[in-house]
């Protein structure tokens, strides 16, 4: 039987930048999962939040970047360990 559990879960994720002409909202409240053995595009406009959004979830926005961040997202691995 074909596993059915994302292995990623996003919900609800916002990430945002304060600036001096104020706070840039670059992900507004997007929740996606992805399915285990299916390839998944992100798709949109320059600008839209594509490289922001897969940079907060791996963490690798930068420190000096002081972004606020909030929702939730879940891994489970090949084993089945929920990150
Ligand atoms: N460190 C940052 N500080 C302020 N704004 C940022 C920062 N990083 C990205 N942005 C802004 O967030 C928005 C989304 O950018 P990005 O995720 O790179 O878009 P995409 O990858 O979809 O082209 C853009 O308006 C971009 O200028
Ligand atoms: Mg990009």
């Amino acid at each position: 039987m074909t596993n059915t559990t994302p292995r990623l879960t996003v919900t609800n994720l916002s990430t945002s930048f304060p600036t001096e002409d104020g706070l840039i909202r670059s992900v507004a409240d997007v929740s996606f999962a992805i399915q285990p053995g299916k390839t998944t595009a992100l798709v949109g406009e320059s600008g839209s939040g594509k490289s922001v959004t897969s940079l907060t979830l791996m963490r690798l926005l930068p420190k000096t970047a002081n972004a606020q961040v909030s929702g939730s997202a879940s891994f489970v691995t090949r084993e089945g360990k929920t990150l």
